[in-house]
């Protein structure tokens, strides 16, 4: 079976300023340097006016930055926004797209996601392309097929398992305190995983990541469920020591 290095991935959203955001990176810092070998890859996603500081914060160290967005184009009138060779040139390494936040927001399309997705790999970046259903959407039944299709339209051709992480976030999860069960989580990994081994070649390798009030009481039964190679976490990720206690479920 395929060893797939667990990935914790901390989603800041449009929290901190410049004084927070440097105290909890630092703090994971010295966590990450005091452990010395860790049990997962580990990254923040800080919004774009700290990523500066906390790459420098970072520098180093096991902790990776990553941006939360992307432009699709490479440059341009495109007033407000921020293009994937801009985060490789501050020395940011991932970039999430597709977050349901940015999908509800800002309208986004699994097509617009897929174009940012193709960006983030020409500017050399790891794409975390997000994916998930509504409420609404699993009510009705169509939970797989949503899933599916996002990740068949948001996932570019030239993806593979190095530069490309899935993340499934079922909307409903997001900042709400629920979490989907071991067996939904588990249902739609499974769903995901045979989609992109049927696509790529290395599709085995791909992490996907799960997200939706990932906390440290619920990391370790979520983070055991076959196909889940990682969190994405957003509201526990800052909190040093709850971000901290998810990542050591890992080691
Ligand atoms: P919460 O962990 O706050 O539910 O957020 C999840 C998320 O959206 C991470 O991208």
């Amino acid at each position: 079976m395929t060893q797939r290095r667990p990935l914790i991935a901390g989603n800041w959203k449009m929290n901190c300023l410049r004084a927070d955001g440097l105290e909890l990176v630092s703090a994971l810092v010295a966590k990450t340097a005091e452990k010395g070998s860790l049990g997962c890859d580990v990254l923040v996603c800080p919004p774009a006016t700290l990523l500066s500081d906390v790459v420098n914060a970072a520098q180093n160290s096991a902790v990776g930055v990553g941006g939360q967005d992307c432009h699709a184009e490479t440059s341009g009138a495109h007033t407000g926004d921020v293009a994937a060779a801009m985060l490789a040139d501050i020395g940011a390494g991932y970039v999430l797209v597709g977050h349901s936040e940015r999908r509800a927001d800002h309208d986004e399309s699994s097509t617009v996601i897929r174009r940012k997705a193709i960006a983030a790999h020409d500017a050399g970046l790891i794409a975390v392309v997000c994916v998930g259903e509504t409420e609404q959407e699993r009510d009705l039944g169509a939970t797989l097929s949503v899933v599916n299709g996002q990740v068949a339209v948001s996932v570019p051709d030239g993806a593979t398992a190095k530069n490309t992480v899935i993340a499934y976030e079922p909307v409903w999860a997001i900042g709400t305190g629920r979490t989907a069960s071991v067996a939904e989580v588990a249902e739609v990994h499974a769903a995901i995983r045979a989609e992109l081994v049927e696509r790529f070649e290395d599709g085995d390798e791909f992490r996907i990541l799960y997200g939706g009030s990932v906390k440290p009481s619920n990391a370790a039964e979520l983070l055991a469920v076959a196909d889940v190679d990682g969190a994405l976490v957003g509201g526990a990720s800052l909190k040093v020591d709850d971000f901290w206690k998810i990542i050591e479920t890992c080691a």
